[in-house]
């Protein structure tokens, strides 16, 4: 049997509700991604209340600033000894290289990964903020970026994962959000695809977020989607 693929985003300022979740999932997810929201409330000491589930840990804090801030936050975060953590590619090299280096010398395990162009984005979004190219462009070119800076992926839309397994080759990690179950809400999410498609496709990691945590019953919209992906 191959490793669950499906981290869940607890995107919650609630720690004991968080918590609950992450033991109820347990069995029907590969990883926890724990976020903006939660990290603001809780901080490290709500990042380490996870750590004996014994799940892997994406620690998605999309950091974004010059090298050496990053460079510090990035050492920060990975010395709490989580396996993935992110950065905006758009910091661009110098900012992607120091956040790499700081991650190795923190410790070898966390994985360096770069947000392309968030899924919540279209292509008339990225106009208004004088991007020409379009997401699919734009993630393509971020994505070559961040691998020459010799980091571990990116975060994706799925729309992007054919071309860029393509592009970048199998060994590169795609962590894709904006994944919604046939008949899910799409929420504030725009370049979107499903689970099984998803991973079929080519994607290393799904992010999902809402389709699980807002079922009426997580457990079950968790086991059916590993289910659906027949691993
Ligand atoms: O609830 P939903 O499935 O939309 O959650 C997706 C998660 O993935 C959220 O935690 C969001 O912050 C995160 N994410 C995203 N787009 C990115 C990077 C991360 O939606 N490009």
């Amino acid at each position: 049997m191959r490793a669950n693929p499906v981290f869940v985003a607890l995107d919650t300022t609630d720690l004991d509700y968080a918590r609950q979740l992450a033991e109820r999932l347990r069995g029907h997810v590969g990883g926890l991604k724990l976020g903006l929201e939660f990290f603001s409330a809780h901080g490290p000491e709500g990042v380490r209340a996870f750590q004996d589930l014994e799940l892997p840990i994406f620690l998605d804090l999309k950091f974004h600033d010059i090298p050496n801030t990053v460079a510090g936050a990035v050492r920060a975060a990975a010395s709490l000894g989580v396996d993935i953590i992110n950065v905006h590619a758009a910091g661009g090299p110098a900012m992607m290289k120091a956040a790499l280096e700081a991650a190795r010398s923190a410790g070898p395990k966390t994985k360096v990964i770069a947000v392309t162009v968030l899924t919540s984005l279209s292509d008339s979004d990225l106009a208004a903020v004088g991007q020409a190219p379009s997401a699919g462009e734009q993630v393509l070119r971020l994505a070559q970026l961040a691998k020459s800076c010799g980091l571990d992926g990116v975060v994706c839309s799925a729309l992007e994962i054919a071309p860029l397994r393509a592009a970048l080759g199998r060994d590169f990690m795609l962590v894709v959000p904006g994944i919604r179950p046939a008949g899910s809400d799409l929420g504030d999410q725009h370049r979107v695809m499903g689970p099984a498609e998803a991973h079929l496709a080519g994607a290393s990691i799904l992010v999902i977020g809402r389709p699980i945590t807002a079922a009426p019953d997580p457990a079950k919209a968790a086991a059916e989607i590993a289910q659906s992906l027949s691993i």
